[in-house]
């Protein structure tokens, strides 16, 4: 495994995150069983991944839950980050980015989670009901008093995320060291929104959905129902093989893959790997065989050339219905 730092920070982190969203039964396409999914997670961080992303609304607490039991006996060696925004109760301040609903859940994802801090919190996205001003106070008030060690942000419009930025800075708030944006080949939108802002501003990059939920692993055919995989009960994954341009890229996924004797999988992260502004993919493996093919990934060189050939059948732009 390779290292880096999270933006401009001095944390440590795996140039590979493990996603833990799919360790749940929320949905049909996750792993749906505890032992397997903490066998993933072993392996994960034997194979030296020390960066893990969950967050309090998957499958309602029980991916924190599960990661707090991986996690026991090792917690110093980890960084583990969660998130706040999404409902976990259907009731007023049961979501959102509130000083009241934040402070409650960052006790709530403690508990689940089984440890005395939070390396990284992260707003999971923008509440236009609160404003940023509140939600930086929480936030900084969880570092102060030791529960969080950074806060970070996703998914929301550049001019958001740059005013939280700013408006950190005048008050002498806590500040986001990352953003997690949804970024791959196949979904290259945050070029023209959020990366441009993390370049600026030194913000650690830590891409959600790297394979496209599946779709650049290869595993689908052009014109053909998803019986199989994440698309077969995922809408939006299922969205993905609807446009004509995301085979195209495949296409080129495949050639490149073939000719150095790699994966899709491998070849579409070997790409975010070697994107300047991306620190850490969050992988999603749902399998060990998945978590090892992925793993590789980091050893993987591409050239400009082949570069620009994954990159030619898009033309990334950008809209507010993307968040
Ligand atoms: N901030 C946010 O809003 C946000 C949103 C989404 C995700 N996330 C974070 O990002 C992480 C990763 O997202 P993701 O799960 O969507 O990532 P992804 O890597 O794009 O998709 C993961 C899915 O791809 C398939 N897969 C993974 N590795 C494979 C391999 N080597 N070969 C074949 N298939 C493979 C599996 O699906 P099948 O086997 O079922 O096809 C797996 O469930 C999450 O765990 C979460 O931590 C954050």
């Amino acid at each position: 495994m390779k290292y880096t730092r999270l933006g401009d920070t001095g944390l440590e982190v795996s140039r590979l995150c493990l996603g833990c969203m799919n360790f749940g039964s929320e949905q049909e396409w996750m792993v749906n069983d505890k032992e397997k999914s903490l066998r993933i997670i072993d392996k994960a961080i034997e194979s030296g991944i020390n960066f893990l992303d969950t967050a309090n609304v998957y499958s309602h607490g029980e991916s924190e839950q599960i990661v707090g039991d991986a996690i026991k006996g090792r917690r110093e060696d980890l960084v583990i980050a969660t998130k706040v925004f999404g409902e976990m109760a259907d009731r007023p301040n049961g979501q959102g980015l509130s000083r009241k609903h934040i402070i409650w859940q960052a006790e709530k994802s403690l508990e689940r989670l089984g440890t005395d801090y939070i390396d990284l919190y992260q707003i999971h996205r923008w509440d236009e009901n609160t404003p940023i001003e509140e939600t930086l106070a929480a936030l900084d008030y969880l570092v102060e008093n030791g529960m969080v060690r950074y806060i970070g942000a996703s998914t929301m419009a550049s001019w958001q995320f740059m005013k939280a930025l700013y408006t950190s800075d005048l008050k002498g708030l806590a500040r986001f060291v990352s953003m997690q944006p949804e970024y791959s080949l196949v979904d290259r939108h945050e070029e023209e929104n959020l990366l441009p802002v993390c370049e600026d501003q030194n913000i650690g990059v830590i891409p959600w959905s790297p394979l496209g939920g599946g779709f650049l692993s290869g595993k689908y055919e052009r014109g053909e129902e998803p019986e199989e995989g994440r698309a077969a009960s995922d809408d939006y994954t299922m969205r993905r093989t609807e446009l004509e341009e995301n085979w195209q890229v495949l296409d080129e996924v495949k050639e490149i893959a073939g000719a150095k004797g790699k994966t899709p999988a491998q070849i579409s992260l070997a790409w975010l790997l070697h994107k300047e502004v991306v620190t850490s993919p969050i992988i999603g493996p749902r399998t060990l065989e998945h978590l090892e093919e992925d793993l590789e990934a980091v050893d993987i060189e591409l050239s400009a050339e082949e570069m620009s050939r994954l990159e030619a059948p898009k033309s990334p732009s950008w809209s507010r219905e993307m968040i």
